[in-house]
């Protein structure tokens, strides 16, 4: 066992190497994250990502949320294979990346999200050398996460740079977002997290929502989120699902989809600096595995 775990790590520091690295940096990793189900997270991950790749910026959603993956379905884009594929040993990774509108690509995590936290040893070798050495080059990588607490989700919300959680003025969507805050910072107690309110009237009441978790988080955590931005309630959020067409494409001039610009604008216009705060060092796969095995 021992022997495996010092093979695996010596393996990992083989394929990230400082020189490599430089090459081929990982991108700024942002997880979007909510305690209720429901609040619009895969909508935003994904006209967020589209927004941002308008920008100019490469982008990569990596699909993680193992119960309800659906970025796909947003899109219309039936994928033949996801991580599943990978972690078995069936695919590379390049082979199963979807791409969609724009170019984005498009990792679908699928069952192979569980697979991936109950790996062996040499399928975390495969996986880890795999993707040391898939073109994943981009400015910034989105994680689309379940809701919810579960281990599983925990782990890729530490590993990424950055998390951002998705909650609506709903009391019940408040206290579950509180809940999910105050697991990570025991976690980690200078994660970068930062709210966005989504499914407001305007700024003011996205604004009220988030302080009422600072209000909370001041007394009791060791750190309060930051107000990142909000989304406006727009029927043409419901339309775009239906015509399973993202709405920043579909209805550019709408609220939200003016909404989400402004978000793509304040992430773009940060350093690397000013984010790197949570880095634990290693790389997010590093991170995540080292996560899970506890
Ligand atoms: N800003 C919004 N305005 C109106 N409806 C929204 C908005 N955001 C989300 N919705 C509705 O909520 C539903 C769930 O969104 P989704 O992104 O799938 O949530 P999650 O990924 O958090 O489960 C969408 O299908 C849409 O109908
Ligand atoms: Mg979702």
């Amino acid at each position: 066992m021992k022997d495996q775990a010092f093979r695996l790590r010596e393996l990992v520091q083989k394929n990230i190497r400082p020189g490599e690295r430089e090459n081929r940096p990982w991108p700024r990793t942002l997880a979007v994250a909510s305690g209720k189900g429901g609040v619009g997270k895969t909508n935003m991950v994904l006209n967020l990502a589209l927004a941002l790749t308008r920008m100019g910026k490469q982008v990569i959603v990596f699909d993680a949320d193992l119960g309800l993956a659906n970025v796909d379905v947003l899109l219309g884009l039936v994928p033949r294979y996801t991580l599943y594929e990978v972690v078995t040993g069936q695919k590379t990774l390049e082979e199963i990346v979807v791409v969609g509108p724009l170019g984005l690509r498009i990792i679908p995590g699928g069952s192979g999200i569980q697979e991936l936290a109950n790996l062996s040893s040499v399928q975390r070798e495969r996986l880890v050398s795999d993707i040391s050495g898939a073109d994943l080059r981009a400015d910034i990588m989105l994680v689309d996460t379940g809701a919810g607490i579960s281990n599983n989700v925990l782990g890729f919300l530490l590993a990424a740079d950055e998390v951002i959680v998705v909650l609506t003025p709903e009391p019940t969507s408040i206290t579950d977002a509180y809940g999910l805050i105050k697991v990570l910072l025991q976690q980690e107690s200078r994660k970068v997290i930062r709210l966005v309110v989504n499914r407001v009237s305007g700024e003011a009441e996205a604004r009220r929502t988030a302080e009422k978790i600072n209000l909370v988080a001041r007394r009791f955590l060791a750190l309060q989120p930051e107000f990142l931005g909000f989304v406006q309630e727009d029927a043409r959020v419901h339309q775009a699902v239906c015509n399973q067409k993202p709405f920043v494409l579909e209805y550019p001039s709408c609220h939200a989809a003016g909404n989400l610009q402004q978000i793509a604008l304040r992430l773009v216009g940060e350093t690397r600096t000013t984010t790197a705060r949570s880095r634990g060092g290693g790389s997010f796969l590093q991170r995540l595995f080292k996560f899970w095995d506890g």
